[in-house]
Formats: structure tokens, C-alpha cells, sequence
């Protein structure tokens, strides 16, 4: 099976002609591992229809999309306007968009707005800390089940959950995940899937990793981790690393 490869770009590049040449890079290396990867580029929206237009060889997502489309809302992005820029993915329940205030109500907002549209959803979930009485599985599976509440059934095979443990992201990060954490998670996921919507449909949805991939870490996700793919920042903007995140997922 193809794994995914989702990349975050956040608020980089700053230029529309290093965005382009990042897009050019992303279009390379997914022609040469199409077998094997399945690219999607989230840029920041401003160069979002410019990197769709760049390639038809991989796939671009929005980073995000306003949750209430019926009003005028100074500064947001709705969902047609990304539909129409491109977009056939959109990240939505990101902790740093967390971290500004979206609650979980608002992330299922978004998710419908999204599904209208027919946009499918790569929804984050992540606990802020670990405890050792198992109260961040709590944090996950209230996230979890308020993505399930925005989405109707037939749209849950199309569904992309990533799992980012918000202490492993970013340069604040304290230390990425291992490979067991992240498996324990995954299992956890399918399971408060399975017991909302169905053994079946649990298994129909592709559960990525993402926080602090690279390309020396990446590939132990998908042979231990029980990740189907990764979210990944940083390591998403280096054209060499990316290459070499590629190449590692295959050997
Ligand atoms: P880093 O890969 O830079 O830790 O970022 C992870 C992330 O937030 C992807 O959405």
C-alpha cells in the first residue's frame, strides 16, 4: 500500500518563487516514488492556486478554512474559495491553530464546511502531555469523536487523522514520539472509531504520524508505528531532506 506523505509548509516559503521551486521539488520526487508515496503539499493559502497549477503530479491541501461560510469574515478563507484555488485536502484541529482558540466544536464546524465542498479533511489530534493514569487518551478521544459528530459516513473512508502529539512538534518539541507510543495511539484512535461508527469503517480511515519526522526517524512509523504516513514541517521545506525522507520510506 501507498503511504502517504503530507506536507506542512505552516508559514513558509515567504517568496511565491521559492514556493514554485518547492512545488517543482515535491513534483519530482513524487513522480519518482509514485509506486511507493502519495504527495500532498499544504502550502500557506497565499501561494496555494500557484503550487496546484505548478503539478499535476501530486495533490495540495489548505492549512485553513473558515467554520461558519453564511457570513462575511475579514481575513478568513472558506471552503469554495479553497476548492477553487486547488485544494482536495485541507488540515484542520492543528495544535498551533488549536492554541489560537479552535476548539473541538470549531474543528467539526470546519470539517462540514470541508465536506461540503467535498475537501477531505486531514484532522490532528494530539494530548498536550503525557500523564501516567492514561488521561491524555481522554484528550485524544474527545477530539476523535467530535471529528466523527462533522462527518457522515460515506465520508469517513476519504478521512485522513493525523496523530501530533503536540509535544513533539516543532523546534519547542521536547522529543519525537517512539514508535510504540505512536502504535499504542493509533490503536487507541481505531478503537474509539470502532466503537462510534464500526469495526469496518475503523479500519477504512488512514491514520498518519506527524511531530519532528525526519529522515532518519520516518520510516520506523510506518514498519512500527502502525502510521500509514506522516505530516511533516520542517523537514517538508528542505528540498534534500525531503529527498531523503522519500528515499527512506522505501528502502
Ligand atoms: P515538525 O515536523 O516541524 O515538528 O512539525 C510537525 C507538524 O506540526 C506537522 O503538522
Amino acid at each position: 500500500m501507498k503511504s502517504l506523505l503530507a506536507l506542512n509548509w505552516k508559514m513558509a516559503p515567504e517568496k511565491p518563487t521559492d514556493a514554485i521551486r518547492l512545488a517543482k521539488s515535491v513534483a519530482a520526487l513524487s513522480k519518482k516514488y509514485k509506486k511507493n508515496i502519495s504527495f500532498i503539499a499544504c502550502p500557506p493559502f497565499v501561494h496555494l492556486a500557484a503550487v496546484a497549477k505548478a503539478s499535476k503530479a501530486f495533490r495540495v491541501g489548505g492549512q485553513l478554512v473558515a467554520a461558519d461560510s453564511t457570513e462575511a469574515q475579514t481575513g478568513l478563507i472558506s471552503a469554495g474559495m479553497l476548492k477553487a484555488s486547488g485544494a482536495q485536502y485541507c488540515i484542520v484541529g492543528h495544535s498551533e491553530a488549536r492554541a489560537r482558540g479552535e476548539n473541538n466544536e470549531v474543528v467539526a464546524q470546519q470539517i462540514a464546511r470541508l465536506v461540503e465542498k467535498k475537501i477531505i479533511p486531514i484532522a490532528c489530534v494530539g494530548e498536550r502531555a503525557r500523564d501516567t493514569q492514561g488521561w491524555y487518551l481522554s484528550e485524544v478521544k474527545d477530539q476523535v469523536e467530535s471529528i466523527l459528530s462533522a462527518l457522515p459516513r460515506a465520508a469517513l473512508r476519504q478521512l485522513v487523522i493525523a496523530y501530533e502529539p503536540v509535544w513533539a512538534i516543532g523546534v519547542r518539541a521536547e522529543r519525537v514520539a517512539t514508535p510504540a507510543e505512536c502504535r499504542e495511539m493509533i490503536i487507541y484512535i481505531r478503537k474509539v472509531i470502532a466503537d462510534t461508527c464500526g469495526a469496518k469503517a475503523s479500519e477504512s480511515v488512514t491514520i498518519v504520524y506527524g511531530g519532528s519526522v525526519d529522515e532518519k526517524n520516518a520510516r520506523t512509523f510506518l514498519t512500527e508505528g502502525a502510521a500509514q504516513g506522516h505530516l511533516v514541517g520542517r523537514a517538508s521545506l528542505d528540498v534534500k531532506r525531503l529527498g531523503a525522507l522519500a528515499a527512506s520510506l522505501i528502502t
